[in-house]
């Protein structure tokens, strides 16, 4: 089973940040997810939500503010919110990163950071996975580099998505949990699809979906999900 640790491991650290990514690590995951956007000086940082209050004792829209002033907040036991690269740099291919794209501006920075890994620091484009819930994002990264793998998330049942996701050639499908059953895991593996199921927390949960055969679970505790 592959071991997806969500936000890092958000169940034990605050999620998107450096200790969450670190006790991943620990966790021996074999990929980490994490979200990203591009904030108002550029800069790609690890961030879920559109605004800041959930989790950061900022206010107002990320997007909007600057690397320096995002630096400032807190985001959750005294840790900042953390650029991209840093977090590549603490993975240092231990484990496979899940980048989730989020907002705008985000997508082609994200492919030059990836390009800037592989031809400098000995990165394999295999070590990363994109993934995105826009079909439009996830078709521009296959049209322009053919090479790196994709996940494709999927929220909602949706006509046409598996036919979509053979199209661009997706690594997997990430499937919000709900909706995963095993026709969908089937037709999925009858294209060379895998499949992916989030955010499975609940031991029992992570032992139905394993016999209905996914083949990764994205978890807040990754070491609940096991072999
Ligand atoms: O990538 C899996 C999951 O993280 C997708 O939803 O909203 O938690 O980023 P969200
Ligand atoms: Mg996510």
């Amino acid at each position: 089973m592959i071991k997806i640790g969500h936000r890092g491991a958000a169940g034990y650290e605050p999620e998107n940040t450096l200790i969450s990514i670190k006790k991943a690590l620990e966790l021996k995951v074999d990929i980490i997810e994490l979200d990203v956007y591009c904030c108002q000086s550029g800069e790609l940082v690890l961030f879920h939500d559109p605004t800041l209050e959930r989790t950061t004792n900022g206010k107002g829209y990320l997007i909007r503010k600057s690397y320096a002033e995002l630096q400032q907040l807190d985001a959750g036991k005294g840790e900042r919110i953390p650029t991209l690269e840093s977090a590549l740099k603490l993975i240092n291919r231990k484990a496979k990163v899940n980048i989730e794209l989020k907002g705008r501006r985000t997508l082609h920075p994200v492919l030059h950071m990836i390009e800037k890994y592989v031809h400098y620091y000995g990165w394999q484009y295999d070590d990363f996975l994109i993934s995105s819930f826009k079909r439009s994002k996830l078709k521009k990264i296959r049209k322009l580099k053919s090479k790196i793998p994709i996940g494709a998330l999927l929220l909602y049942r949706s006509l046409g998505f598996l036919k979509f996701s053979q199209k661009i050639k997706t690594y997997a499908i990430h499937v919000n949990y709900k909706i995963v059953n095993s026709k969908l895991i089937n037709d999925a593996h009858k294209k060379g699809i895998k499949v992916f199921v989030w955010t499975v927390n609940d031991l029992q949960e992570i032992t139905y979906f394993k016999k209905l055969g996914v083949d990764g679970i994205f978890s807040d505790y990754p070491d609940r999900i096991g072999e």
